[in-house]
């Protein structure tokens, strides 16, 4: 795909040559924690409506608005008391709370809904675009509609290069998952539309109340806008199995991929691992798994295998998150 992309180094210049672009309507892709996203001021109903164009993204699923200081909170959402709770302990980070909308925020920003999701990330230079650029900024995820999220600006060139002109490289996203979604429209019933960094534990000790899942990645119920079942997919067919050993995988055919959490045993009596074996993290660190997960999942689609067989992550904490992504990528 022919690129016309340029990839800007953070440097004062560059930043508010990418603030100007935004200001007039623009759009920038911008590293953040969890992944890169593709930026546009969410004030403006023409900056908006460019995002769902150059990521071929369905008018029903709305964008994430990303702001730098809690001062800004009340210009685009109704904030409540358990909101300003969570805001405080986690932001800025990777946590993402919808509460209603104010009418700053287009229709367009949020699809018609009249809740917004707002997020304060933690990466510094794009809390210094939200400021240079003096407005909230929308931003979904810098990838082509239901394709694998990036983590890195030579992602983003990779599959956005063609639409986009600009692009901040702020290096690998260090998070590696999307943000944790919470709806807190209802203060009184917290609910997780979609796991993260920031787990459902961590949230209930500061809101001293369960919070509850909204949906279940496996139902594939679409109780959120926007939560498809499948997402998040590398164009590579994903089978995941519970407990995979490397066993089981020197039985398989060598045009298929083994994708483990940690690194397996040799089996037999060689040292070597097949070349289609690969894993997450040397030692099945989960946070290091989740931060490699996505460009794992890029560079073995570049490889050509028929199929990728996932071991199935399970337990609390982060391992809710990469099992759901890991559920959505297998999603058919
Ligand atoms: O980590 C992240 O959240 C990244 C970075 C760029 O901040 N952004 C991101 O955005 O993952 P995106 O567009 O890929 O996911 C946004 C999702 C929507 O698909 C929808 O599920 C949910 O956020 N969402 C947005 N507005 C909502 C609303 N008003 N009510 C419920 N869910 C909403
Ligand atoms: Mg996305």
């Amino acid at each position: 795909m022919a690129s016309s992309a340029r990839i800007y180094k953070g440097t004062p210049r560059n930043l508010a040559l990418l603030a100007r672009h935004l200001r007039k309507g623009g759009l920038v892709a911008v590293p953040t924690e969890t992944v890169y996203g593709l930026a546009a001021d969410a004030t403006s109903r023409e900056a908006c409506l460019r995002i769902f164009a150059a990521k071929g993204r369905p008018a029903d699923d709305p964008l994430i608005v990303h702001i730098a200081s809690l001062a800004d909170l009340g210009r685009i959402a109704v904030a409540n008391p358990a909101a300003l709770k969570l805001a405080k302990a986690f932001w800025p980070g990777p946590l993402t709370i919808v509460l209603p909308k104010t009418s700053s925020v287009p229709d367009e920003a949020t699809s018609g809904l009249p809740s917004v999701a707002v997020r304060m990330p933690a990466h510094p230079l794009f809390r210094r675009l939200i400021r240079l650029a003096g407005v909230p900024l929308a931003a979904p995820s810098a990838n082509p509609f239901g394709y694998v999220s990036p983590t890195t600006a030579a992602h983003v060139r990779k599959s956005l290069g063609s639409r986009i002109r600009h692009i901040l490289d702020g290096g690998p996203s260090v998070i590696g998952l999307e943000s944790t979604i919470v709806d807190l429209r209802n203060p009184l019933r917290p609910a997780l539309l979609r796991p993260g960094a920031i787990t459902r534990l961590q949230l209930s000790r500061v809101l001293g109340k369960p919070v509850t899942l909204a949906r279940t990645a496996r139902s594939g119920a679409r109780l959120a806008p926007g939560q498809m079942k499948r997402h998040y997919s590398p164009l590579t067919p994903v089978v995941l199995h519970a407990g995979l050993t490397a066993q089981e995988a020197a039985r398989g055919p060598a045009d298929e991929a083994w994708l483990f959490l940690s690194r397996p045993a040799p089996t037999g009596r060689s040292r070597a691992l097949p070349g289609n074996h690969f894993w997450l993290d040397e030692h099945g660190d989960l946070k290091r798994a989740a931060r490699r997960l996505f460009s794992v999942l890029r560079q073995l689609d570049e490889k050509g295998f028929k199929r990728i067989h996932a071991e199935r992550p399970s337990g609390g904490g982060i391992a809710e998150a990469l099992l759901d992504r890991l559920v959505r990528a297998s999603a058919i």
